[in-house]
């Protein structure tokens, strides 16, 4: 068998591997497995892709193999201490930074195939697609949605990490602004397939040799066009605000996967374009799902905000009375109850306190109690943030249960112990029309008996909005350090 014909073979297997680690990954007993196998799957497309490279290398191969080590390790290095120094809780921030490479990656691969099909003087050696007006247009694509992915994620990034403020920039007009950059792309189009002739001058390989004046033209449009888009992107997630956050960064995925999928078709390398259409539709789907957890338009999501509604968080609920409570008293609560739930937030993580949170379900358990976990689809920062963070702490499966599993239990529930959590319990979503996260499904906590929240102040949670949970009669706040706290509830059991 040629090289050729086993690198096909490989990057057919790891294809394969690379759809039976979604479908791992789709659930949590077999999550682990779904990353080994996606592990396995990257290392065959790694040495497949290497393996091509050196076949086809026209520099001798030495020159060509010392290269790609020198990325690999630099690549590697850069992996590898990212991965052990990143906490938990910045994982959607640097997720949203590795899309912004995956962006402007195709956009140099747009750039670089441009060169060396249609600059003057090019022999068109890397036009592996063969058609014209076909990788044209590739190029065109790809470079949009690359430039489009680079800039929206740094600003997902930005906000992610505190570094850009949280509430959207709304631009006067910003829905006409966007719909004027996407026909200004389409027009540019236009001219940048005339200025190439693709209509009949250029076509397949032929283009480099009779390149000309009109060529080198083309590179006006394709720059003016990633200057707009690079503006789309950034527009496009600064327009939307904290609460949708997790369904931006999701698209971003997506985005990332199809400026991937772009940059398979411009370097004729089949694997890319599989494994870009993978991420492509997994993160499309994945944003669906959680715009519909969200009660979000998803068209609106995409469009940066569009029909949104824009405004002041509402500052209804802010008044009255919150009651406070103390570790022992709890203690006690939960000895007396019979089921509890326990609902995990953003401030779980930050806290650290999974592991006590889970001792603390363990020995409830050990004395009788029911206890479960309730997870909104979007507690946290990131997709599954609590689930993996209590897999972390062994919290067996069984008992940690999707929002719409026991939003219909609270009812029957004696105690409610919120740890961290705000937005995703926040009854303002139900009872107040004009809050900015009204609609979206939340945890109906407040219907239990009693419910403690865990938290270090009255600030609000994400979403910048009050919370009149923390003032219902049936509520009591334990202010601190949700690990310090649960430890001493643990202590007073
Ligand atoms: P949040 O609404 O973010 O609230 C977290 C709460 O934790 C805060 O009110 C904070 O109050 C408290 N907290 C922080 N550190 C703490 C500590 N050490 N000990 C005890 N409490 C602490 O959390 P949530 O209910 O999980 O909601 C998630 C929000 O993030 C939603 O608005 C969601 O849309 C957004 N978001 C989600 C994602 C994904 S994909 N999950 C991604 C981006 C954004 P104090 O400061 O008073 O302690």
């Amino acid at each position: 068998m040629t090289t050729t014909g086993l690198v096909q073979g490989a990057s057919v297997v790891a294809a394969v591997l690379f759809i039976l680690s979604l479908a791992g990954l789709s659930r949590q007993e077999t999550a682990k497995r779904g990353v080994n196998l996606g592990m396995a799957g990257m290392v065959l497309a790694l040495g497949a892709t290497i393996a091509l490279a050196l076949v086809r290398s026209e520099r001798p191969v030495g020159v060509t193999a010392a290269l790609i080590l020198l990325v690999l390790v630099i690549g590697a290095t850069v992996g590898t201490w990212r991965a052990r120094s990143v906490e938990m809780t910045q994982m959607p921030e640097l997720i949203a930074l590795l899309h912004s490479f995956v962006g402007l990656a195709a956009v140099l691969v747009g750039f670089g195939s441009y060169l060396t099909a249609y600059s003057p003087g090019a022999a068109g050696e890397g036009h592996a697609t063969g058609g014209g007006t076909v990788h044209a247009v590739e190029i065109y694509l790809g470079v949009l949605i690359g430039a489009v992915t680079f800039t929206g994620s740094l600003v997902a990034f930005g906000k992610l990490s505190g570094r850009l403020r949280s509430a959207p920039v709304t631009l006067p007009a910003r829905n006409w602004l966007n719909l004027g950059v996407v026909v200004a792309c389409a027009v540019l189009l236009a001219w940048y397939l005339g200025a190439l002739g693709t209509g009949g001058g250029v076509t397949g390989g032929s283009a480099g040799g009779g390149a000309g004046a009109g060529e080198g033209g083309a590179v006006v449009p394709l720059l003016l066009m990633t200057v707009l888009a690079l503006a789309l992107g950034w527009h496009l997630v600064a327009a939307i605000g904290g609460g949708d956050m997790p369904v931006v960064v999701s698209m971003l995925n997506s985005y990332s996967g199809w400026a991937a999928a772009a940059a398979g078709f411009m370097l004729g390398n089949d694997l890319l374009i599989i494994t870009g259409a993978l991420v492509g539709s997994s993160g499309a789907i994945l944003s669906y799902i959680m715009c519909r957890a969200m009660n979000r338009s998803f068209v609106s999501v995409i469009l940066g905000g569009f029909g949104q509604a824009a405004g002041p968080a509402s500052s209804d609920g802010h008044d009255g009375e919150h009651r406070e409570t103390t570790p022992p008293a709890v203690a006690d609560q939960l000895v007396a109850a019979r089921s509890v739930i326990i609902a995990p937030g953003y401030g779980m993580a930050v806290a650290k306190a999974q592991y006590p949170v889970a001792d603390l379900a363990a020995k409830l358990a050990e004395r009788g109690v029911r206890v479960r976990f309730a997870i909104h689809p979007v507690a946290g920062r990131l997709p599954g943030h609590m689930n993996v963070l209590l897999a972390e702490a062994k919290v067996p499966y069984d008992i940690v249960e999707g929002m719409d599993e026991i939003n219909g239990d609270f009812g029957e529930t004696d105690v409610v112990l919120v740890i961290g959590a705000n937005d995703t319990v926040n009854p303002a979503a139900q009872e107040d029309p004009g809050s900015p996260i009204a609609g979206m499904p939340v945890l109906e906590v407040w219907k239990a008996r009693d419910v403690v929240v865990f938290k270090r102040s009255m600030a609000t949670g994400y979403a910048g909005v009050q919370n009149p949970l923390f003032f219902k009669e049936n509520t009591a706040m334990l202010f601190g350090d949700a690990k310090d706290r649960v430890e001493e509830i643990l202590k007073a059991l």
